[in-house]
């Protein structure tokens, strides 16, 4: 599949504190989460290994972020598609069995504080 060519190589560990709850959190959260259209959140570590699979699955196929819907809501509309490290970055966590890592402890508190409209 040429499309592969284009795919930058991540060699250094991923882990879930480092790289992938910044992803999730600002692309992701603002539909993922109680009170909103998607119907499972995504908040935590937790909430995010449990789909992991999923997430890997519709963020290749740049199923989700969605981008033909545009919800008046959404704080974020234009920042919302993944670049193509990150959705490789996704792919390298679940491969190696979706690591914590170090540090970050983000609270589904903060998630919410951060995604409130400035
Ligand atoms: C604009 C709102 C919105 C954003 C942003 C969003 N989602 Fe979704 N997501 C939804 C809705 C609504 C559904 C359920 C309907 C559907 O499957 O299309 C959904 C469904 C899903 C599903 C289940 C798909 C299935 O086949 O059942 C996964 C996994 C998912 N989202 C992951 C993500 C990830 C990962 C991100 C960020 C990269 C993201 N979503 C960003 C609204 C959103």
């Amino acid at each position: 599949m040429p499309l592969l060519c284009v795919h930058t190589v991540i060699s250094a560990s991923v882990s879930f504190n480092q790289e992938i709850a910044p992803i999730i959190y600002r692309n992701c959260s603002s539909c993922h989460r109680p009170g909103e259209a998607a119907p499972f959140p995504l908040l935590s570590y937790e909430d995010v290994v449990k789909k992991s699979k999923m997430i890997g699955k519709v963020t290749r196929s740049r199923l989700m972020p969605p981008w033909k819907a545009e919800p008046a809501s959404y704080a974020y509309r234009d920042e919302r598609r993944l670049t193509e490290r990150e959705i490789d970055l996704i792919q390298a966590w679940i491969k190696e069995g979706t690591p914590e890592g170090e540090g970050g402890e983000t609270s589904a508190a903060e998630v919410q504080f951060r995604l409130a409209p400035r």
